[in-house]
């Protein structure tokens, strides 16, 4: 008698939310969309996905240059606080969309970013 497999617990794979990066003439000419894991902050996605996005403090909301858009489902992600709007007043080309990709956790039916021209830092050598 062969013994049987003792039953594994069904673990459900984390959520994913659909990710589009508007085309962006250095980091991104082509656009991209991806598949992104719930939960992940929104730069290490952009970065585990090619997107070499700007991330001078390391991912802890102290530098900006790694300032996004949400063009679509900001309204399904965690809002920004108060040290992330702090940073955010030194960005380049800040809108009502700005946010920092490393406070965003991506959260939702999808996302859909725009990378801005220019980061804090490109801003500051012209
Ligand atoms: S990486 Fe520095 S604020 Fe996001």
């Amino acid at each position: 008698m062969h013994p049987q497999p003792a039953p594994t617990a069904t673990v459900a794979a984390p959520a994913a939310t659909p990710v589009h990066v508007l085309p962006h003439p250095e980091l991104c000419p082509q656009g991209l969309a991806f598949e992104a894991r719930a939960g992940r902050k929104l730069v290490d996605e952009l970065l585990a996905h090619g997107v070499a996005i700007e991330h001078a403090c390391e991912k802890v909301c102290a530098c900006a240059t790694c300032h996004v858009h949400l063009r679509d489902g900001a309204g399904f992600v965690n809002a920004a606080d108060e040290e992330e709007e702090d940073q955010l007043d030194d960005a380049w080309g800040v809108d009502a969309q700005s946010r920092l990709a490393c406070c965003v956790r991506v959260k939702g039916p999808g996302l859909v970013v725009e990378l801005p021209r220019y980061t804090k830092n490109h801003a500051r050598e012209r």
